[in-house]
């Protein structure tokens, strides 16, 4: 069976979730904390080498205040209370999405989780936090466009490669599996560019109740799937 190398998730259901069982959007984000933790514990014993999942978008700053600030405290508690065991575990963590805007706090908590992990090789956790696809991609145009005014790229040496060296993910693997939970079947600006070509598993049940099981049927899916990139299979090598 053909493992992904790079699984991506977008946890969604947390907030009807948690309105199923008459308890406040909170609980459904604790909820969906948990399933966070049990997932990437699942993801390392399936020998998933990369695992992005999708914390915080740039349109959640819609939310009413309290909710943008439960769900902020929720980040700085997982770091917090998880980094050491993600450490111990040889876990990597890399964070995407716009720093700039982040409370101090989050920001160091972040910088504080990228480098205390920058050596571990068993696996990457790459949180998705502040991210929107678009955003991320006109971030990246703009340093493009510095680097050709200051005479540091040529506009011609600009490539798909060379453009995908000025997004957040450079040096990060496309996701072969984009994973979405509660029967919303779009994508919602995660990763536009980098899931161009990714095989995509939507699943009913709300992220809280996501266990490795879902994980392993996701997984299945993706095995008997025929990945052509824009080619043609021929004797099974995509040309
Ligand atoms: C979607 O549920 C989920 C989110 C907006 C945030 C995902 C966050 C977590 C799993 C917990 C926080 C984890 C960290 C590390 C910060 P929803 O609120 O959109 O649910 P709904 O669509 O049912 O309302």
């Amino acid at each position: 069976m053909t493992t992904p190398e790079h699984v991506a998730i977008i946890m969604d259901g947390n907030g009807r979730w948690a309105k199923a069982r008459g308890l406040p959007r909170l609980a459904g984000h604790r909820a969906g904390v948990e399933a966070l933790r049990k997932t990437v514990s699942a993801a390392g014993e399936m020998g998933i080498p990369w695992l992005t999942v999708y914390a915080f978008s740039s349109e959640n700053w819609s939310r009413p205040k309290s909710e943008v600030n439960d769900l902020m405290g929720l980040l700085k508690l997982f770091i917090r209370r998880d980094l050491a065991e993600l450490h111990k575990n040889g876990v990597r963590v890399r964070v995407i999405g716009e720093r700039e805007g982040l409370a101090p706090d989050i920001r160091g908590l972040l910088d504080e989780a990228e480098s205390l992990t920058a050596g571990n090789k068993n696996m990457n956790l790459v949180i998705a936090f502040n991210y929107g696809g678009r955003d991320e991609i006109v971030r990246a145009a703009r340093r493009i466009a510095d680097a050709v005014v200051r005479g540091d790229l040529k506009s011609e040496a600009v490539s798909p490669e060379v453009f995908a060296d000025y997004l957040d993910t450079a040096g990060i693997p496309d996701p072969d599996l984009v994973i979405r939970t509660s029967g919303e079947v779009r994508m919602s600006n995660f990763l536009p560019w980098q899931a161009a070509y990714s095989e995509l598993v939507f699943m009913p049940c709300y992220w809280p109740d996501f266990t490795r099981d879902h994980l392993a049927d996701a997984l299945g899916q993706y095995a008997v799937r025929e990945r052509r990139f824009g080619g043609v299979l021929e004797r099974g090598i995509a040309l």
